[in-house]
């Protein structure tokens, strides 16, 4: 369910196949790792690469490289993060951020975490090998439009793709992308630690283990709510791919609380893509936190004229998130057992669970 209304938009910028094609060349541009733009860079306009959106066409001829698809997927979902925060760099300044009451550094951090996510477009763009497509930016919407409400958001997107990680480095096949992976996670972990500790004054810590969650495609598609329709190079490959499209849902107006313990009511958001039940066929909530999952009944039968409702196990600990979705297997063992979601339960903080969910 997301409150927070009002959409803003921005096109991130150039237009411009040539300086795309530059891009092909790892060496071109300022190098992650080695150039201080990704992390030292302030301004509103967008860094390198985030001032050049189309995508980059393959310079070689062949069959993709192991990791291609897993690494245009990330790309495809890191465009998504990088408009996510240059949009906020646009639209507020270091006054709006202490008039909302948080601290004078917050929009320094902003602008270094908009860095951070602009030198990872340029990884995975390196990542993908020449006989394939480097996807480029579409149109984003992002429902924010005060600091506060950005700031709930950021806190959601940033666990969201620790978790997504999680996904995908078991999608990967080289050793090397894993460990890249690995740490990119790492980056998203420390944006939210100094969230969760500058920001919302709150413990850092996670507990032991953040969540594990196996098929990170279904949280990237997730993220196509931002993509403004038809927004998208013609290029671009479908993100992600292979794409789903499972039926959304997230706790209805009417839960109260989506800590352990508490009953969530689902909603099937989209009218457009309604679940279908089968008579005579157990389906599940299997709920991922840390590293498990823990599946509970779920009655469907007098769907849709009697809510689904569901307890969120009360065995899990409230920190980091909690990952839901409809299987029709206990502990939805694969891909295709998921019948809808996943919806992200933010637990900590707490108080930003319900308002970001
Ligand atoms: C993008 O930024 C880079 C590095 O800051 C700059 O060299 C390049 O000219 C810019 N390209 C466009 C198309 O704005
Ligand atoms: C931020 O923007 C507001 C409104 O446009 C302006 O009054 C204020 O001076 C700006 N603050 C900074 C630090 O630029
Ligand atoms: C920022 O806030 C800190 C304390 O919260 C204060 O010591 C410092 O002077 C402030 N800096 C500016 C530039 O306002
Ligand atoms: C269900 O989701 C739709 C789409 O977001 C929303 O318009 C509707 O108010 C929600 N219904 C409830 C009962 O939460
Ligand atoms: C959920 O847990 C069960 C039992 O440990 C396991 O067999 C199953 O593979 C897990 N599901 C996923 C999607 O990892």
């Amino acid at each position: 369910m997301i409150l927070l209304s009002a959409l803003f938009i921005t096109a991130v910028s150039s237009h411009d196949k040539s300086s795309a094609q530059k891009l092909a060349d790892p060496n071109y541009g300022p190098i992650p790792g080695q150039s201080s733009l990704y992390s030292s860079y302030r301004g509103k306009a967008p860094p390198f690469p985030g001032n050049i959106t189309d995508p980059i066409a393959p310079t070689a001829k062949g069959s993709p490289g192991t990791d291609d698809l897993v690494w245009q997927n990330l790309l495809s979902a890191e465009w998504v993060i990088f408009s996510f925060y240059q949009q906020a760099v646009e639209m507020f300044n270091e006054t709006a951020f202490v008039e909302a009451g948080y601290p004078n550094t917050t929009y320094d951090r902003i602008q270094e975490i908009r860095d951070n996510e602009a030198g990872h477009l340029r990884i995975f763009q390196n990542e993908i090998t020449p006989t394939s497509v480097k996807p480029g930016a579409c149109k984003y919407a992002f429902p924010f439009d005060n600091p506060t409400s950005f700031l709930a958001l950021a806190t959601l997107i940033e666990i969201s793709s620790m978790t997504f990680l999680t996904g995908l480095v078991q999608m990967a096949k080289l050793p090397a992308s894993q460990g890249a992976m690995t740490a990119i996670a790492a980056t998203e972990t420390r944006h939210e630690t100094w969230a969760l500790l500058d920001i919302w004054k709150t413990n850092p810590f996670g507990g032991p283990s953040d969540t594990v969650f196996p098929y990170a495609n279904q949280i990237l598609d997730v993220t196509n709510a931002f993509i403004v329709p038809k927004s998208c190079p013609s290029e671009n490959p479908v993100y992600p791919s292979p794409r789903q499209n499972l039926p959304p849902f997230a706790p209805a107006s009417s839960t109260k609380s989506i800590s352990p313990g508490s009953n969530i009511v689902l909603n099937f958001t989209d009218p457009t893509n309604q679940p279908s039940f089968h008579k005579g066929v157990q389906y599940y909530a299997t709920f991922f936190h840390g590293p498990s999952n823990i599946s509970v009944p779920v009655d469907t039968t007098h769907w849709p004229r009697e809510d689904i409702k569901v307890e969120i196990p009360s065995q899990f600990e409230a920190r980091g998130i909690i990952l839901a979705v409809i299987a029709d297997i206990v502990g939805a063992p694969t891909l295709a057992s998921v019948k809808a979601g996943p919806v992200i339960l933010l637990e900590q903080p707490a108080e930003l669970g319900l308002l970001v969910t």
